[in-house]
């Protein structure tokens, strides 16, 4: 049974930033009511309303993963594993975005899928075969009957993002080769619950897995995790090491049973825990308003840091506009002088005097606080303040 336990409202696309803040509608289907369900049987958290995959990944996803500093290095620390581990012939990424991931790897071992046609051109551009196609069987068998097979597959923040998990799957398992290793990596929602991060909730993030469920949705193809790393990125997320279950030579880690305890620990499998969440979600709302409020009421000027895909969620849920929050700062190109979505919140580009305009800065990418923190190093030791809602709201 698929059971509702948190609505965060009615929500524009997350990344779909206006050039004018424009008043949205639900007749117009510019808004979609986001809420957030639990299956009582693959223990899967899941989003009820899907958005048709055209209207968010398309030629205008402003997203790029070399954006900041964090995101780099981990891939490149990623691709090193990967050669050691795996030593790949052939390496497929599915959601290649500007290629951060793939340009560790020799030009002739890489396959890159990205539907985004902007993100496409930058690696087509640096010489890397790409495919801007959405994965699903059609490419894989066109992949298959080209290359014949892939021993690595990996994709960082894709998987959860399309619809037809059983399709993504059964693709997978296509093209992958009997001894191949698929890697993915995703948000946890273990991080999620704890840190009461509901912004990781928006209409890209279709699924928020746990390991819990992703065991039991791999059984259908007779795959398995055999492995699970714990990362800081993208605020907690796990990387599952995945094998075909006939393939005996790659062992299953002792890691991965000890996740799967943590989470049933934690109660992932139980629904009652998701009702918890819900109280906490309130909580949070009422609590980053009242900070933001109180700010204001003696005139400070509060800017935003990171307009994320995430602090799209935050700002509708918590109705939060620019009497609240003044302007966001972003060092993305494509967000530059647009509007957070659903909001008449202005994104300006990166600039240290922006910053030093205010005291207070709303950490929107705290999932990027360590960086942050070391490159307003001068902001913080000045007196500067960062208001964060993870886990709770506070100034610190
Ligand atoms: P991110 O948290 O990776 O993703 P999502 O949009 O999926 O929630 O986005 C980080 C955003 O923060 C991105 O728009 C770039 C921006 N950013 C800055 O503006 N300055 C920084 O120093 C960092 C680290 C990020």
């Amino acid at each position: 049974m698929i059971k509702k336990f948190l609505d965060l409202g009615f929500q524009p696309l997350a990344n779909k930033y206006l050039k004018k803040p424009k008043k949205l509608s639900k007749k117009n289907n510019d808004l979609y009511r986001l809420e957030v369900m639990f299956d009582t049987k693959t223990k899967l958290v899941s989003l009820k309303k899907k958005i048709p995959v055209k209207k968010m990944f398309n030629d205008k996803y402003p997203y790029r993963s070399s954006m900041s500093k964090t995101m780099p290095l981990a891939f490149k620390k990623l691709s090193k594993i990967i050669k050691k581990r795996f030593n790949p012939m052939k390496i497929l990424e599915i959601g290649s975005n500007d290629g951060a991931l793939i340009q560790n790897f020799n030009k002739d071992k890489a396959i890159c899928v990205e539907p985004c046609g902007n993100l496409a051109k930058i690696t087509k551009s640096k010489g890397y075969f790409t495919y801007s196609n959405y994965w699903n069987m059609k490419l894989s068998k066109k992949i298959k009957n080209k290359f014949k097979s892939v021993d690595v597959i990996y994709s960082a923040n894709t998987i959860t993002h399309i619809e037809n998990l059983h399709n993504v799957f059964k693709s997978i398992s296509y093209v992958l080769s009997d001894d191949g290793v698929l890697i993915i990596e995703d948000p946890s929602l273990l991080e999620c619950l704890k840190k009461v991060s509901y912004d990781q909730f928006y209409n890209e993030h279709i699924y928020l897995f746990s390991s819990i469920a992703l065991s039991n949705i791999l059984k259908e193809f007779d795959l398995e995790i055999f492995d699970i790393e714990k990362l800081q990125t993208h605020g907690g997320s796990l990387r599952y090491y995945i094998k075909r279950k006939k393939n005996n030579f790659l062992q299953v880690k002792k890691r991965v049973g000890q996740q799967i305890r943590l989470e049933k620990k934690f109660k992932l499998h139980k629904f009652s825990t998701y009702l918890q969440f819900k109280i906490k979600v309130k909580k949070s709302k009422i609590r980053l308003i009242n900070i933001l409020k109180n700010l204001k009421s003696s005139n400070q000027i509060i800017i935003g840091y990171g307009a994320t895909a995430k602090v799209t969620t935050i700002l509708n849920y918590c109705e939060i506009n620019n009497k609240l929050i003044d302007f966001f700062v972003d060092t993305t190109p494509d967000k530059k002088n647009k509007y957070v979505p659903g909001t008449n919140i202005i994104v300006k580009k990166y600039d240290k005097n922006l910053i030093n305009m205010s005291r207070y800065l709303f950490l929107g990418a705290w999932n990027f606080k360590n960086e942050i923190f070391k490159k307003e190093k001068k902001f913080i030791k000045h007196g500067g303040k960062f208001i964060t809602h993870i886990p709770f709201p506070k100034i610190i």
